[in-house]
């Protein structure tokens, strides 16, 4: 079975392949998938170790668009909460025979571990600070629609680069497409070596914003802070949290995005997050049901070729 764990590795010919299948998607309207029979009689479980609003959500769109039958495992409701382990939840799973399992954890490395368990494709939809592909390749989407490329624009993905799986993505992504990547984060939040991955790391705010084409803001992630430096609200938003000001440094045109969950007064300032010219925030949430359409469409290409349950295509 084949499996979207990350973005590190993928070529750009797979990437460009998975953003021209999502491009066909964006471009529709939503309403018209309603009826798409590509994964009918086919199977799609969601199972999420931890909170989520857009990638459930919109996973769950995804699926029922192509007409698959979708169950969502929210771990708050599973047995999980009687002490059954990671793997023993996904091989109950597992004997249901689901075509896709979507997966989102809080370790680093745990949806890979299930992967080599269960006998379907599954998704990575978050796991720990390492990898949130399908963000990262919304974030590609909603950038190329916008700037019509992706090679030779300058990115800045500023704030909790250390706890964050959408960082890890992007610039994975990104640098593997041909933009310039840079990261921006208090010395206590940036990863030591992180040059090594093809990105220049700044912790001056204005000097990493100057001249960039797009800026990517993220969320503290204070819940994979246990132990370690949480900086002070008000400290960190001076010093770090866009605001009209930063923004400045940037390109005039420069758009600004934000994976979600959005503190406002804290990252970002409410003033530029709903910038309806420059900020991209609400069509990153509207791509993400389309790349997630095009991820699962191509997962299942192989389990659908010769597949007497779904209609022939035309
Ligand atoms: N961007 C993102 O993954 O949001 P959720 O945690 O709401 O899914």
């Amino acid at each position: 079975h084949r499996h979207l764990l990350g973005t590190e590795g993928l070529t750009p010919a797979e990437i460009g392949y998975l953003l021209d299948l999502a491009e066909n998607y964006a471009v529709q309207d939503p309403r018209a998938h309603q009826h798409s029979p590509l994964l009918s009689g086919h199977t799609v479980i969601n199972l999420f170790f931890e909170t989520s609003t857009r990638t459930r959500t919109s996973f769950e769109l995804a699926a029922k668009r192509l007409s698959a039958d979708v169950i969502n495992m929210s771990v708050a409701w599973s047995s999980i909460k009687k002490g059954e382990t990671l793997i023993d939840t996904a091989m109950t799973l597992n004997a249901m025979h689901p075509d896709v399992l979507i997966v989102r954890h809080p370790d680093s490395g745990a949806v890979k571990l299930l992967s080599e368990k269960v006998h379907c494709s599954v998704i990575n939809a978050g796991d720990g600070s390492h990898e949130h592909p399908t963000q990262a390749l919304l974030d590609a989407l909603t950038i190329r629609r916008r700037k019509g490329k992706l090679a030779g624009l300058t990115v800045a993905i500023c704030g909790d680069i250390m706890h964050s799986r959408v960082a890890r993505s992007n610039l994975h992504l990104l640098t593997t497409m041909g933009a310039r990547v840079r990261v921006i984060a208090p010395p206590t939040l940036m990863p030591s070596g992180i040059e090594r991955l093809g990105v220049e790391a700044y912790m001056d705010m204005r000097a990493g914003l100057r001249d960039v084409d797009i800026v990517m803001m993220l969320r503290l992630q204070t819940e994979r802070m246990q132990g370690s430096y949480v900086p002070s609200i008000r400290e960190y938003f001076r010093f770090y949290g866009l605001d009209r000001d930063k923004l400045a440094m940037a390109k005039p045109d420069a758009l600004i995005m934000h994976p979600g969950p959005m503190n406002r007064g804290v990252e970002i300032d409410s003033e530029v997050a709903d910038d309806i010219d420059r900020s991209l925030i609400q069509e990153q949430v509207e791509m993400g049901v389309a790349v997630r359409m095009a991820c699962l469409e191509a997962l299942t290409a192989d389990l659908r070729a010769g597949d007497p349950r779904v209609p022939a295509e035309g």
